[in-house]
């Protein structure tokens, strides 16, 4: 159950204020009868809200690809520091938490969702779900790193890292890394592990979704349903 106000805000009919002003004044039906009391619960998964005539249709979990910049942590909440929800301007956004975590100098692809069943299948660790990288480097490229990255590299763990992919471009210092597992720091210990040095580093994708190059670092969008119906296939 949910508050009418809270209902039309979240589904972006305007903010709690907008909202309640459009309630009284009699703009909103509940299943058939109009409702004027913004604080009128109502079972948010059946209820048939029509608003100016118009039949509202209910998202129950929401999914935004975040380009994240520079200088803000992942986590939701961390003290002195800007959070990646700080630029999520919606109702929902407190609901959202990252799925996975990319370090605070860390830019690039970072879904958010409040669906916790998706964001637990694409974290488990049984799941393996590929996750590409941009990286550049302050020395070139090893010559053995490609077959150093694909046999495992002992950086300091219990266990040495699962194969991974490194791509070469004609640049010695500008590689990709597709990566199967997501440990602490690990694009970066996997290079310090060859005496090398990531000085620069954008998740460009994760299973099949791939940061959308229009957005800006800091913008934001929602994912369409071809994209979450993606990301959903086990
Ligand atoms: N590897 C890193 O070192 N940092 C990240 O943020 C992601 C992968």
């Amino acid at each position: 159950m949910m508050r009418l106000d809270r209902f039309l805000a979240i589904n972006k009919y305007g903010t709690r204020q907008d909202v309640k002003k459009m309630i009284r004044a009699g703009q909103v039906t509940v299943d058939g009868q109009t409702v004027r009391n913004p604080e009128y619960k109502l079972d948010e998964e059946t209820a048939e809200v029509i608003v100016d005539g118009r039949r509202m249709i209910y998202e129950k979990n929401h999914y935004i690809m975040l380009y994240k910049p520079a200088g803000c942590v992942s986590s939701t909440y961390e003290k002195g520091e800007r959070s990646v929800l700080s630029y999520i301007n919606e109702a929902y956004a407190g609901d959202l938490f990252p799925v996975g975590r990319l370090d605070k100098d860390t830019q690039g692809l970072l879904l958010l969702t409040d669906d916790g069943v998706l964001a637990h299948q694409l974290l488990s660790p049984a799941k393996h779900v590929d996750k590409r990288y941009y990286v550049e480097l302050e020395r070139d490229v090893a010559e053995d790193a490609v077959i150093r990255f694909q046999e495992g590299i002992d950086i300091g763990d219990e266990d040495m890292t699962m194969p991974a992919v490194l791509e070469l471009t004609s640049d010695p210092r500008h590689v990709y890394v597709t990566l199967h597992e997501g440990r602490y720091h690990q694009i970066k210990r996997m290079f310090e592990a060859l005496d090398n040095r990531v000085t620069y580093l954008k998740r460009i994708s994760m299973k099949e979704l791939v940061l959308d190059e229009t957005l800006k670092p800091g913008e934001y969008r929602k994912l369409t349903e071809d994209e979450i119906m993606k990301l959903k296939v086990p």
